[in-house]
């Protein structure tokens, strides 16, 4: 029986147990999934206790992520830059850090068939949520992306770490990513810009029932227009989108993606999306 659990805080209507006894009972293995509450300055001693009682994977949520990137002996590549960690595996060399939210968004995006090879991107917003997913995109060969925010600061701090970290340049691992652009533009920008195929609303506007504030015309290609957030209704982001006639997805795809890529990391088993998105939805 793997002993998992998923820190955060607040936790109580974190959907994580569900997904992962979905997961559990389609690949024929035994596990418990518990909800921990964690605040940043409890989460180290918190989790060694879950350690020391024979934890061996957990989920992180907020506002832990970043905790958890130093509390891991070792870190993967994709959590180095994302600069987050959303699961931590028991390995015999310690507790290794990785980040899957990414591979849960690019998952969910196939399963929705966007298309991503060539795909001018725009993600809205320059927080975490953005962090986490520009390396996954450009590994998915997106032809453009674009980071546009309110405070065009912050959107032009993560292009400038990108190309920093060389990932945006000569990387051996992976040379498909040298030749994409990635630019940071303010919202009020937008208009000026060519048109999308695919728009990811990664701000947190949406848990305010607000939606990014760009021109209407951003929508004239008809883009795919994809809420990182979600929820019971369609958000204000996808409710303008469907009026301006494009499909519109929410983030709970993303939720059980990142939760597959994670109980694969825990497990070695690959669950399928499709069927527990079909039970929970
Ligand atoms: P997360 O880690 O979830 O991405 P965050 O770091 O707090 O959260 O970032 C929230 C993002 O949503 C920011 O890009 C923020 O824009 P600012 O940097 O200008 O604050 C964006 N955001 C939140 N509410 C917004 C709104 N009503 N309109 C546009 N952008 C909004």
């Amino acid at each position: 029986q793997y002993k998992l659990t998923v820190f955060g805080s607040p936790i109580a209507h974190s959907r994580s147990p569900e997904i992962h006894q979905c997961f559990a009972r389609e690949c024929g293995v035994a596990i418990e999934y518990t909800r921990s509450l964690a605040s940043a300055s409890a989460f180290p001693e918190i989790f060694r206790a879950f350690a020391d009682d024979g934890g061996v994977g957990a989920n992180v949520t907020l506002p832990l992520k970043e905790i958890a990137l130093r509390l891991a002996d070792s870190v993967s590549e994709r959590a180095r830059l994302a600069g987050a960690v959303n699961t931590l595996v028991k390995t015999e060399q310690g507790w290794h850090g990785d980040n899957t939210d990414g591979a849960g968004l690019v998952m969910d995006l196939q399963r929705l068939q966007v298309n991503l090879a060539n795909a001018r991107v725009l993600i809205l917003g320059a927080g975490g949520a953005t962090r986490g997913v520009i390396q996954p995109l450009l590994s998915a060969h997106v032809g453009e992306l674009v980071i546009a925010n309110r405070t065009l600061a912050k959107a032009e701090a993560i292009v400038a770490e990108w190309q920093q970290s060389g990932r945006n340049g000569k990387s051996a691992s992976q040379p498909q990513t040298g030749r994409v652009n990635i630019t940071a533009l303010a919202l009020d920008d937008l208009r000026l810009h060519q048109p999308w195929d695919l728009i990811i609303n990664a701000t947190s506007a949406s848990l305010g029932g607000e939606r990014p504030d760009v021109a209407d015309q951003v929508l004239v290609a008809q883009p795919f227009c994809y809420d990182m957030v979600y929820s019971d209704a369609p958000t204000a982001f996808m409710t303008w989108a469907q009026q301006h006639h494009c499909a519109v997805a929410d983030g709970f795809g993303m939720l059980v993606g990142q939760a597959a890529e994670s109980f694969r990391l825990w497990t070695g088993h690959r669950p399928s999306i499709e069927h527990a998105l079909k039970l929970l939805r």
